[in-house]
């Protein structure tokens, strides 16, 4: 696949085949991760592996999932994770930073074929509590992987509303249409067709 559609075809996945992923797939995602741009490069970050399949299970419990998709059913959970913490120490706005170490590492574990989706409801207390985290780093987000099991497609046109499930366990989520949120030359002036094959 083209790194462009690596980009484009990426979608959250909330249902995932019981199959572990392999540590070594874990620590180049994460690397993917450490090099994103980062402001003046503060790099105000540090991630947590979670492989350990007592501790994958006991993360599970303090994410919250997606209304319209609901959280993952048992026996479909997320087989592991990377942690996202930001140190505001290093920078202000750690959290810009951090989120593009986050889609760093979606994009990466879709080349891998893994599923994945960026979490930012954690209950970040006892999340803490779990992996001992330091005082000085602020939980920033969860990024939840596994090999997927369930489908998504894109509904084009819709609005920026809540995915839903269709008979057939398909989720359809809609986008924007890319003529809606892109300008060419002009705000308000719409790029023609043949500018675009989006
Ligand atoms: C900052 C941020 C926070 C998110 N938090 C959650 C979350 O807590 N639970 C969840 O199920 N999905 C979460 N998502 C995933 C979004 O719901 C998802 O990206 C969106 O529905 C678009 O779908 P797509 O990623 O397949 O394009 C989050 C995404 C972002 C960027």
């Amino acid at each position: 696949m083209s790194f462009l559609a690596l980009i484009n075809n990426r979608r959250s996945i909330r249902r995932y085949q019981q199959k572990p992923v392999a540590l070594d797939n874990l620590l180049k995602l994460t690397n993917a991760g450490r090099l994103a741009a980062t402001g003046g490069n503060r790099q105000p970050w540090e991630f947590i592996i979670v492989h350990q399949k007592k501790l994958v299970d006991a993360l599970f419990p303090c994410l919250a999932w997606l209304p319209g998709d609901g959280e993952p059913p048992p026996g479909m959970e997320p087989t592991a994770y990377i942690v996202i913490l930001g140190d505001p120490q290093r920078s202000s706005h750690y959290q810009l930073d951090c989120s593009a170490a986050a889609q760093n590492i979606l994009v990466a574990a879709y080349s891998f074929g893994l599923g994945s989706c960026w979490l930012g409801s954690v209950e970040w207390h006892k999340v803490r509590g779990l992996f001992v985290i330091p005082d000085h780093l602020e939980g920033f987000g969860v990024i939840s992987l596994g090999y997927p099991a369930q489908e998504v497609k894109i509904e084009e046109g819709g609005e920026a509303r809540l995915p839903e499930r269709d008979k057939q366990g398909v989720l359809k989520l809609p986008k924007r249409r890319f003529i809606e949120v892109v300008s060419l030359d002009r705000y308000g002036q719409s790029p023609k067709p043949e500018d675009s094959n989006s």
